[in-house]
């Protein structure tokens, strides 16, 4: 296991480059499937769930190439495994967007059932029933979703929820379906865009990606293709907050300042001073304390559920109180207890947690539960006094490229150290030692 060590209470100031898109990076490179041709995919973040995803792809008889500047090349013309075993769907979930490529290529797929996570039961009935309505056969045999189809067809969908990876798995089958599909109450998102760019590049009939309607004519087959990922604005997110809770001047670079939007609206009412360039987006502290801000969480163009955890933790040192509604996920709140453990003033009723602001955290030892919780928990380790250690932190790996790198570089004392085992109530001890009693 390794540890995150911060010594919190400076500002930062100065620019970071962003990395391309996690939640973009793996349904394109999963589109390779859907072609006996090679997918060029540049921009790509160098992240734990990125290479996860090109495990899977040469598990499946795929061709993976690295080729320099974040650029891989996936020639899925020899696939002949179609099957994503448990366990690499255990290390990542969003494996299940194979199921939709594979049935729309080779009318078969088994994929392990995904299981919940730390922030909810995460079902996928709803890209199950998609695939149904377009004709597939799907059995659930000893933990696998096994899959066939003679040969999908177009279906007119109406997702009873609009379902991020499950428009995109339902995007990607209807590609190669005889006839047109049409999702109704599809998900929006940015990254479902870009999706449907590198589909259209290769070759697809897409219209309607980021509205709530997707119509896709089928195709016969799909072409060889280069595709950019778009910037990825929840890592742009996290070091724009990473500026407001330590009073700084950061700028992120090469990003969409269009898909961010609901989050810098939030971050001007906190009193930041924001400007937006074309592909850069610059926020201002000059040393003000936020102020807290409400927010619920509801899918794009709303805030998103990625930013939530982040956006809570600045209300911890922000004057005045916020609450902030949670409305995607059921468990999406395991920050607040060690948030808590440094100091912060929270009250949770169900969905909505209430967050009154004090001057100052206080550095302690806390424990990432998951990829965003870990973020938020950085954010206050940086904003706060005296030295944070934060445990298990392969899981913030998931999602963001070179953190401690990036954030040094804005001036952050952060260092990554491996864990020496020591027990919980070690930990305690050390707890009370670092932070000062
Ligand atoms: C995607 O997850 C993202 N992951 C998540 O990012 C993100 O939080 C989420 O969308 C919401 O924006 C990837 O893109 C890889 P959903 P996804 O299906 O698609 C319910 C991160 O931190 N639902 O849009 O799994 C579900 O329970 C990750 O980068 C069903 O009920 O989320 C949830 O309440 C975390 N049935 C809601 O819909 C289904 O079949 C939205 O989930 C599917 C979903």
């Amino acid at each position: 296991m390794e540890n995150l060590i911060i010594s919190g209470g400076l500002p930062l100031n100065g620019n970071v480059r962003i990395s391309g898109a996690k939640n973009a990076g793996l349904p394109c490179l999963i589109a390779s499937l859907l072609s006996s041709e090679p997918l060029r995919v540049s921009n790509i973040p160098h992240l734990q769930d990125v290479t996860t995803t090109l495990d899977l792809l040469g598990r499946l008889g795929a061709t993976v190439e690295l080729q320099e500047n974040m650029t891989v090349v996936v020639d899925s013309r020899n696939v002949a495994n179609f099957r994503a075993n448990y366990e690499i769907v255990q290390t990542m979930r969003a494996s299940i967007l194979v199921l939709g490529p594979l049935l729309a290529r080779f009318g078969h797929a088994e994929v392990y059932m995904p299981g919940g996570c730390a922030i909810g039961s995460r079902p996928i009935n709803l890209h199950l029933e998609g695939l149904k309505a377009m004709g597939a056969d799907i059995e659930l045999e000893a933990g696998y979703i096994k899959a066939t189809a003679s040969k999908l067809h177009g279906a007119h969908i109406f997702m009873d929820i609009s379902s991020v990876t499950g428009t995109e798995n339902l995007m990607m089958a209807a590609c190669l379906a005889k006839g047109t599909t049409v999702i109704d109450n599809a998900a929006m998102e940015p990254e479902v865009v870009d999706l449907a760019d590198c589909l259209i590049g290769m070759g697809a009939k897409i219209e309607g990606a980021g509205s709530s309607r997707i119509k896709i004519e089928g195709s016969d087959s799909l072409q060889e293709h280069t595709h950019h990922l778009i910037a990825d604005r929840i890592e742009a997110g996290t070091y724009l907050v990473a500026g407001a809770v330590t009073g700084g001047n950061v700028s992120v670079l090469d990003v969409q300042p269009e898909n961010l939007l609901s989050v810098l609206d939030k971050l001007q009412d906190a009193g930041a001073d924001i400007i937006v360039g074309q592909n850069d987006i610059q926020l201002s502290m000059n040393g003000k304390r936020p102020k807290a801000v409400n927010v619920r969480t509801v899918p794009y163009p709303g805030f998103p559920t990625d930013m939530q955890a982040q956006i809570l933790m600045m209300n911890c040192i922000a004057t005045g109180t916020g609450s902030i509604t949670e409305t995607i996920f059921e468990n999406r709140f395991q920050h607040v207890q060690e948030l808590i453990r440094m100091g912060s003033d929270i009250s949770t009723s169900g969905s909505t947690v209430t967050v009154n602001g004090v001057p100052k955290l206080k550095g302690a030892r806390v424990t990432a539960t998951d990829l965003r919780a870990s973020a938020s928990l950085v954010l206050a380790g940086l904003a706060a006094e005296s030295q944070t250690i934060i445990e298990r932190i392969h899981h913030i790996d998931r999602g963001y490229h070179c953190i401690e790198e990036k954030l040094a570089l804005l001036g952050a004392q952060i260092r990554r150290v491996h864990d020496n085992g020591t027990s919980r109530e070690h930990l305690e001890t050390d707890a009370e030692h670092v932070s000062g009693g």
